[in-house]
């Protein structure tokens, strides 16, 4: 297929063009490297040992957007671009609203006059809210909490409008759950712009020494040892997750959300043994009061990614501990 990325130079994006390269598909891709690194792009190049196009470009430019959509025939959209941090969302809500719904909508409105039918959608488990009971499922009531979360229920709902409007057009929201690793060949992996207040990135940041102890957010939660449980998934699943969405488009169905998780919940004390079952020091860490708005037990179900993409998770626990500090520490 010939696949238009934006926020192609981004942590998911990168891994998701590399693998789809190599899988055949052609890639046009777009970032304004606002929270990324323009070497990223010649990373990708390296790992897939093929050339693609890419543009330097907010995607809110709709001119500089129509252009390159109007020199292609695109198949697919797969739309990664959009800002992430939830601590920074909170600050500074217009930041976020601004960004990724006006980004959005001129991709999306570019899309219907231009007749591209098909987007992927980068879509988020934080739309669940902290309430519902785990396994969670697609059809639960979504009860955002942050503006990073609203930003991502009010796309998606964009999506459902315009899917009910437009004929031809079809929509797929994967909501991610907890994503962590790196590519294989070392060359591509997190490297976040504003530093991370994320488990693995912490923890790593502690095996390193650049950061004394990991503070652990929450000893008392109905847990099988009180701390907090996730659903982490390796990077490649996630995109392999994409990948097979690809092929979704073919079905008569116009929308869909499908939760990208490995379906297993892990503490932070499990990650924690897991990164201490191979590193030379144990992590330091200290018992702290629980986050505010942290749910004590989030994880998928992934049924329906199974069945509908036909899509299975194949990295573990240790993969994901191992490869993220392996990308950490590398040269
Ligand atoms: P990332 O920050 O690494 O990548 C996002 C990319 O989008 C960056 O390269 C950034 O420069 C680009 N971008 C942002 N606004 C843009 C704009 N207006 N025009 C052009 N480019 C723009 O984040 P990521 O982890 O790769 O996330 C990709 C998508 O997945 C995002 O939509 C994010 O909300 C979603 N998501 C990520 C996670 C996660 O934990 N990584 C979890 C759930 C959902
Ligand atoms: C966060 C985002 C979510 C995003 C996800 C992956 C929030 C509220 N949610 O989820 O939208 O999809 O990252 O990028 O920010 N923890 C500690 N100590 C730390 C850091 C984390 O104990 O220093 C615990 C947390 O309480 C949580 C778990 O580790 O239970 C994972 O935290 P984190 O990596 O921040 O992800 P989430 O909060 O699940």
């Amino acid at each position: 297929m010939k696949l238009f990325v934006t926020g192609g130079a981004g942590y998911i994006g990168s891994h998701f063009i590399a693998d789809a390269l190599s899988e055949g598909h052609e890639v046009i891709a777009v970032d304004n490297l606002i929270t990324s690194h323009i070497q990223t792009i010649e990373r990708i190049k390296q790992v897939a040992g093929i050339d693609f196009a890419f543009y330097e470009l907010d995607i809110c430019d709709e001119q500089g957007l129509r252009k390159i959509l109007e020199q292609n025939q695109i198949d697919a959209v797969v739309h990664f671009a959009a800002l992430k941090s939830v601590p920074e969302s909170i600050s500074n809500p217009l930041k976020y609203y601004k960004n990724n719904l006006t980004g959005s909508m001129v991709l999306f409105g570019l899309m219907k006059t231009l007749k591209i039918h098909n987007i992927i959608f980068s879509s988020s488990a934080s739309v669940y809210g902290s309430s519902h009971k785990s396994p969670i499922k697609e059809d639960f009531l979504l009860k955002p909490i942050s503006p990073y979360a609203q930003t991502k229920v009010i796309t998606e709902n964009i999506l459902r409008d315009m899917t009910s409007s437009i004929k031809e057009f079809k929509a797929l929201n994967l909501r991610y759950f907890n994503p962590v690793g790196c590519h294989d060949s070392l060359l591509l992996g997190e490297s976040p712009a504003i530093e991370s207040t994320n488990l693995f990135p912490v923890i790593c940041s502690v095996a390193s020494g650049e950061k004394e102890c990991l503070s652990i957010f929450g000893k008392d939660y109905d847990t099988h040892d009180g701390t907090p449980v996730r659903d982490y998934i390796h990077i490649s699943d996630l995109v392999s997750g994409h990948l097979s969405a690809l092929n979704w488009f073919k079905n008569d169905k116009k929308i869909s959300s499908i939760n990208l998780g490995t379906g297993q919940g892990y503490s932070v004390l499990d990650i924690v043994n897991q990164f201490n079952s191979f590193l030379d020091h144990p992590i330091k860490f200290e018992l702290s009061p629980r986050r505010y708005g942290d749910p004590g037990i989030i994880y998928a179900d992934n049924s329906l990614a199974n069945e509908e993409l036909q899509w299975k998770c194949s990295k573990s626990l240790q993969d994901m501990c191992h490869d993220s500090w392996n990308w950490y520490s590398r040269d």
